[in-house]
C-alpha cells in the first residue's frame, strides 16, 4: 500500500500503531448516529488494526485497504477504506471525527482512493452501502457523482431494507 495524497490530507496505509491515536478520533459519539459504536478499548482497537496489515482478506481472494487521513498538522480526522475484488468491483468505506465535517475533506479523501485503486488495484466499479437516514453519506456519495443501485445490484449484495446502495464507475481521469 502507498501513501496517498489528497490535497494538503494525507492518506496513511493504517498500521496497529495508529490505535492509540485513533481511539480518540473513534471515540466520537457523533459518528455513530446511524450505526455501530465506538471501539472498546486501545488494545482491542490495536488488535483489529494489526489482523488488518495482512491487507488481506483470509482466503486472499481480496485486498482489503486501509488509510489513516492525516491532516496537514499532522493529527489524525478519520480513515477511509476499500475491499477490492478480483474482477474489479470494489466497496469503500469512510469515517471522519465530526470536528473535522463540512469542509469537504471526505470528498477529497474518498476522490483520492478511488483514484489509487483504480490505477493500482485495477478496480473498475466503486460501491458504497451506507444506512438509508444516513443524509450525509447519500449527500457525498451524490457530489462524488454515485448514482443509485438497480434493484438487482441491491439484491445480490443483501442490501437490507434499511440500507441504500450506490455505484459510480471508476472515471478515464482515474490513473
Ligand atoms: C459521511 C461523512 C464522511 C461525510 O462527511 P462530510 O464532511 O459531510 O462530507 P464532505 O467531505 O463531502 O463535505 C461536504 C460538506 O463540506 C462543505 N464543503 C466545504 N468546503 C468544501 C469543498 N472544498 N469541497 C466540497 N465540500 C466542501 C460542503 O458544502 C458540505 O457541507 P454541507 O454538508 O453543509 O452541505 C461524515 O459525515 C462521517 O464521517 N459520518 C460518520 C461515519 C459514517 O456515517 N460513514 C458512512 C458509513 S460508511
Amino acid at each position: 500500500m502507498r501513501v496517498v495524497a489528497a490535497g494538503d490530507l494525507t492518506l496513511v496505509p493504517q498500521m496497529a500503531a495508529h490505535a492509540s491515536e485513533m481511539f480518540l478520533v473513534l471515540g466520537d459519539p457523533a459518528i455513530y448516529e446511524f450505526e455501530n459504536e465506538p471501539p472498546s478499548s486501545v488494545g482491542w482497537l490495536h488488535d483489529r488494526f494489526l489482523k488488518l496489515e495482512s491487507r488481506r482478506s483470509p482466503d486472499g481472494t481480496e485486498h482489503w485497504l486501509n488509510w489513516v487521513v492525516r491532516l496537514p498538522d499532522s493529527r489524525l480526522a478519520g480513515y477511509v477504506q476499500a475491499t477490492t475484488h478480483a474482477d474489479g468491483h470494489c466497496f469503500i468505506a469512510y469515517i471522519l471525527a465530526s470536528a473535522y465535517w463540512g469542509k469537504g475533506y471526505a470528498n477529497r479523501c474518498v476522490e483520492a482512493m478511488m483514484a489509487e485503486l483504480a490505477g493500482e488495484y485495477r478496480a473498475h466499479t466503486f460501491w458504497a452501502m451506507f444506512k438509508e437516514r444516513n443524509f450525509r453519506s447519500r449527500r457525498l456519495l451524490e457530489r462524488l457523482g454515485f448514482s443509485p443501485a438497480t434493484p438487482g445490484a441491491c439484491a445480490r449484495n443483501s442490501v437490507e431494507p434499511d440500507e441504500a446502495l450506490m455505484f459510480r464507475p471508476a472515471r478515464a481521469k482515474d490513473p
